[in-house]
């Protein structure tokens, strides 16, 4: 074994899915699995297979089609959830079964309602037994923190001498301080005398959001698995973070000395897989695969990037699959964040055009939240409002419903020309757009489209503002109607329009982008 490399045994589809709500079907799970094979997981926890038939079949599904990984069912300390298990991981290619019973007195007394020989030997027995059927059996004693010492290590020991491969150390309920969990799992092994036997784990809950830390105060300690979850996801507050333990482990190489076999250009697509599945969405603020992790709001800030990136960032976006990072245009931003951006769309502003222009852009950002590439141009061009637009909406027609192919007919006038085109789409927003793209000649990516009443009442005007981007220039439209096709349509075309401004240099080589 590799003394260097610590394991990553993915939990998100077990523990993970203990979130209130997060509950996946079979092709969720499936798809997730595959992602975390993609990702480079060494171990995948699919599911609690005794928990339910629904469960049992999609770790079965796991553990016959996704290769890469091994494939851990969970089962307590009891021999049908063993052969639930084993039922359900055998066709993995690398199979493993994780058994577990709490060890601490609150729980043997007060749940199990045993004594703590009774648990040894449950513990004992139950590793025997799952061993009849793999070689590869991971044992937790489950609130190993709160658990005497003492007894903990005689748990240990005995599990490891009936076979466990891996003995995982759980803090099940994210009690744990770092010092003090690195020091337990230090004790631990220099106590136990078989230790070497086994791959020591740890399994931390973030209750007091600590189980980042708490696992890598293990792994300093001589842990060389650590169980975590996409995103921190888990019963409760969640588990420990598998973006965060694996970049800290990347980015502190210096302090660590250890790596893992994940593929970190993965996580941003795992993260955003994961949040998608479960429905739990990733706080803006969260380390590694939050939406700001690497945005830059302050002026000087965006100054230090723009000049070197590392003066703000410890991390390269693209190390995690992100594409680049992000300068916020605000209120905050300085010269260097708004003269970089006109470059990138094509302009050189420099001196006193971009003094005048910084006050019309500093009293503009006062009002808005944030300044986005057609706010700058329109700043440029001094009178947006006035500008004609270079299409109007003439004509338009959709037809959809069930079974029906969704379709839109759409006339556009420009100055005395009418141009009509046809096309079909995923819905009728959708034909109408690609008619439009059809008549103006470009396709632009459709980044974002929010639709809200702007009055109340059946005929309600519907408000849509959509943001579009297409070779680097982000820009948004708005549209009114009572119909909210005709809505939809109105402000997609304000926005081509302000794409097909002629004149408009080509946008530079990407190097920030404006985030919507
Ligand atoms: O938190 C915990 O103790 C667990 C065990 C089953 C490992 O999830
Ligand atoms: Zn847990």
């Amino acid at each position: 074994m590799d003394a260097k490399k610590v394991f990553v045994f993915d939990t998100t589809l077990r523990d993970g899915e203990q979130s209130p709500g997060a509950a996946l079907n079979m092709d969720e799970k499936l798809q997730a699995a595959r992602q975390l094979a993609a990702l480079g997981v060494d171990v995948i926890e699919a599911g609690f297979p005794v928990s339910s038939p629904g469960d049992f079949e999609a770790v079965q599904r796991v553990a016959r089609e996704v290769r890469g990984p091994q494939v851990c069912g969970l089962a307590r300390a009891v021999k049908g959830d063993i052969d639930a298990a084993w039922n359900a991981v055998r066709p993995a290619k690398r199979p493993r079964i994780h058994t577990f019973i709490a060890t601490s007195d609150l729980h043997i007394e007060r749940k199990l309602k045993m004594t703590r020989p009774q648990v040894l030997a449950r513990a004992v027995e139950a590793v025997r037994y799952a061993k009849k059927y793999t070689d590869n059996v991971e044992f937790s004693p489950e609130d190993a923190v709160r658990s005497d010492f003492g007894y903990l290590c005689s748990v240990v020991q005995a599990v490891i001498e009936a076979g466990a491969t891996t003995v995982n150390i759980p803090d099940t309920v994210g009690y744990a301080i770092p010092a003090e969990f690195g020091e337990l799992i230090r004790r631990l092994i220099q106590r136990v005398p078989n230790i070497h036997r086994a791959i020591v784990s740890v399994h931390c809950h973030n209750d007091l959001g600590l189980a980042v830390s708490n696992s890598l105060a293990a792994v300093k300690a001589g842990a060389r698995q650590v169980e975590c979850t996409i995103n921190g996801i888990g019963e409760r507050a969640g588990n420990a973070s598998l973006e965060e333990v694996v970049m800290i482990l990347k980015t502190r190489r210096d302090f660590f000395g250890l790596e893992t076999g994940i593929n970190a250009r993965e996580i941003a697509r795992t993260s955003r897989l994961v949040s998608k599945l479960t429905g739990i969405a990733v706080q803006p603020n969260k380390a590694v695969v939050g939406a700001n992790a690497f945005s830059h709001s302050s002026g000087i800030h965006q100054d230090g990037v723009i000049k070197e990136r590392t003066t703000y960032e410890i991390m390269d976006p693209a190390a995690v699959g992100i594409e680049e990072s992000t300068l916020l245009l605000t209120a905050r931003s300085g010269r260097n964040g708004v003269s970089n951006r006109f470059k990138h769309l094509g302009y050189r502003v420099t001196g006193p055009k971009l003094d005048d222009l910084m006050e019309k852009f500093k009293a503009l950002a006062d009002k808005k939240k944030y300044v986005f590439d057609d706010d700058l141009i329109a700043l440029l061009e001094e009178d947006k409002s006035s500008r004609p637009e270079a299409f109007t909406l003439d004509y338009l027609n959709t037809s959809s419903g069930t079974g029906v192919v969704p379709t839109a007919t759409v006339r556009l006038r420009k100055k005395d020309e009418v141009l009509q085109e046809a096309a079909c789409g995923d819905g009728p927003v959708d034909a109408a757009y690609r008619a439009m793209d059809k008549i103006v000649g470009l396709r632009p990516k459709l980044l974002d489209y929010t639709l809200h009443a702007i009055s109340s009442g059946k005929d309600a005007q519907g408000e849509v503002t959509v943001k579009v981007e297409k070779d680097g220039l982000v820009v948004s439209g708005k549209g009114t109607s009572t119909d909210i096709i005709e809505a939809s349509a109105k402000a997609y075309l304000n926005a081509l329009n302000k794409l097909s401004v002629p004149g408009r240099g080509k946008p530079s080589a990407k190097n920030i982008k404006v985030r919507l």
